[in-house]
């Protein structure tokens, strides 16, 4: 039987325990209340203001896609898409019968090898190449093109780049991981040819596009109101359809359609407004790009995993979450996944199983009292929140930029925001309280008229739809 004075100890510790979950949760989410959003979502307006007024006018890149024409509905013929942009990477063959819709799709995936992410860009391409020259090496005879005509390629890199035409672009930087320098300020289009004519490739590359970009396209192919395509996976970002006079940085004259699909790199958001922890500065200074995707850092896939080890580190040693010492595979950066984090932050067992297998799995910490379960079950609710909570903030910034944030008499026009991205399609109680919080700032009746869809794949079809629009053949064969 327990003593008094153990009684005592332990009622002491688990006092200590949640006055700091008390501490973590005003740290974060206390500081996400709606007032403090809605000041967040001004700050990502002004920012994208001053993105668009001139180059390097805001740490918002509010890149120019030089794409003015979404996809119609009318893209005829097969094309095939090349999706880069995380771990994984995807080559997708898409039959389009115009009006009809896609007749058939086919795609195989491969992982990215981790040291190919931060080597040469030649060894990355020459992979990724190589993939693609596989997969094409075993399509059915059907799909042979007639002699002289080449495959026509969209390529979905979904990356920081300043774009010099629909079909080329230079590198402005890495993010999610990659470092690979000599690639940085090269033409990723050109790259990539050399390393298809080094692997036997024959295709041609008719656009290059941010998979935020082949998602807003995907999306307005299945709906025409959508105008605001949002990624939430490893990384994050939002494209959106803007007019071109209030593009002052876009000189010439502006495109018939009077519209230009931006590429606005929110990952890189930065503001004073940002509720910003020790955890989210310390993940910061450790990580490859100090200084950049500071929003990208807060709410993404790559990084909520991180913070929440992070919060537990400090647990642990300031508050013996874990005993008396910080069990030692806790302190490997990273250790922690945000899919870990999220099968914890879901678990409905009465004694959370599933919290105690991760522990014991991948922090090899056994024998967790229920209550340090159910604390950590908390963390993740905490962390998540804020994330899904800054997340809606930003999509509210873009309707403020589109002026669509009020509910006007009659005429409020209809907006769809096509999403993707692993953390939206899987992580539910970010997705919910992400979908809750936007309803939450915008209100009743202007929530009627924005409906997020999930865009399943968007960016990869996306991508292969714009392969059809810009395709040369197109404009060869006089359609
Ligand atoms: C990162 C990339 C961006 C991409 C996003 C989502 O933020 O910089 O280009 O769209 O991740 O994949």
């Amino acid at each position: 039987m327990a003593t008094a004075s153990q009684i005592e100890r332990h009622s002491m510790h688990s006092s200590i325990m949640w006055f700091k979950v008390e501490e973590i949760y005003n740290e974060f989410e206390h500081k996400c209340g709606i007032i403090k959003l809605k000041e967040v979502a001004d700050a990502m307006t002004m920012e994208m203001h001053a993105g668009l007024a001139c180059e390097d006018g805001s740490k918002l890149k509010m890149l120019n896609t030089h794409l003015n024409n979404l996809p119609t509905s009318d893209e005829e013929g097969v094309y095939y898409a090349l999706d880069l942009g995380g771990t994984n990477f995807r080559v997708l063959r898409v039959q389009l019968a115009g009006k009809s819709g896609i007749k058939s799709q086919e795609f195989v995936e491969a992982s990215i090898p981790p040291h190919l992410m931060v080597g040469t860009s030649q060894a990355l391409f020459d992979y990724i190449a190589a993939e693609l020259a596989k997969f094409v090496n075993n399509e059915s005879d059907k799909f042979h093109l007639p002699k002289g005509r080449r495959r026509e390629l969209g390529f979905t890199f979904s990356f920081p780049v300043m774009q010099t035409s629909i079909a080329s672009g230079t590198l402005i930087r890495w993010t999610k991981g990659f470092s690979i320098d000599d690639a940085v300020g090269q033409d990723v289009v050109a790259e990539l040819t050399q390393a298809m004519k080094r692997q036997g490739v024959d295709m041609h590359v008719s656009a290059l596009v941010n998979d935020t970009v082949g998602t807003l396209a995907g999306g307005r192919y299945d709906n025409n109101d959508v105008a605001i395509a949002v990624i939430l996976g490893t990384g994050t970002n939002a494209a959106y359809v803007e007019r071109a006079e209030s593009i002052p940085k876009c000189h010439g004259p502006p495109p018939k359609s009077g519209e230009m699909v931006i590429n606005m790199e929110w990952g890189n958001f930065m503001s004073k407004h940002l509720p910003l922890t020790s955890y989210d500065s310390s993940l910061d200074a450790e990580s490859l790009n100090p200084g950049e995707q500071i929003y990208e850092k807060m709410i993404s896939g790559m990084y909520l995993g991180e913070i929440l080890r992070r919060v537990l580190c400090r647990m642990a040693d300031e508050a013996a979450l874990f005993g008396d010492t910080v069990p030692s595979k806790l302190k490997t950066p990273f250790v922690l996944s945000t899919p870990e984090m999220s099968a914890m932050h879901h678990d409905t067992s009465h004694d959370l199983q599933v919290v105690r297998d991760k522990l014991k799995d991948i922090l090899e910490i056994s024998n967790t009292s229920l209550k340090t379960r159910k604390l950590i079950v908390n963390l993740c609710n905490i962390i998540a929140t804020r994330g899904a909570r800054l997340a809606a903030a930003g999509i509210l910034g873009i309707l403020k930029k589109m002026k669509r944030d009020t509910a006007k008499k009659g005429e409020t026009p209809k907006t769809v925001i096509a999403m993707d991205g692993g953390l939206y399609e899987h992580y539910t109680e970010y997705r919910t309280c992400m979908e809750n919080t936007l309803h939450e700032l915008v209100g009743d009746e202007l929530s009627e008229h924005i409906k997020l869809v999930h865009s399943n794949d968007g960016s990869g079809i996306g991508a292969a739809l714009l392969a059809a629009s810009h395709s040369r053949y197109l404009e060869a064969d006089g359609s």
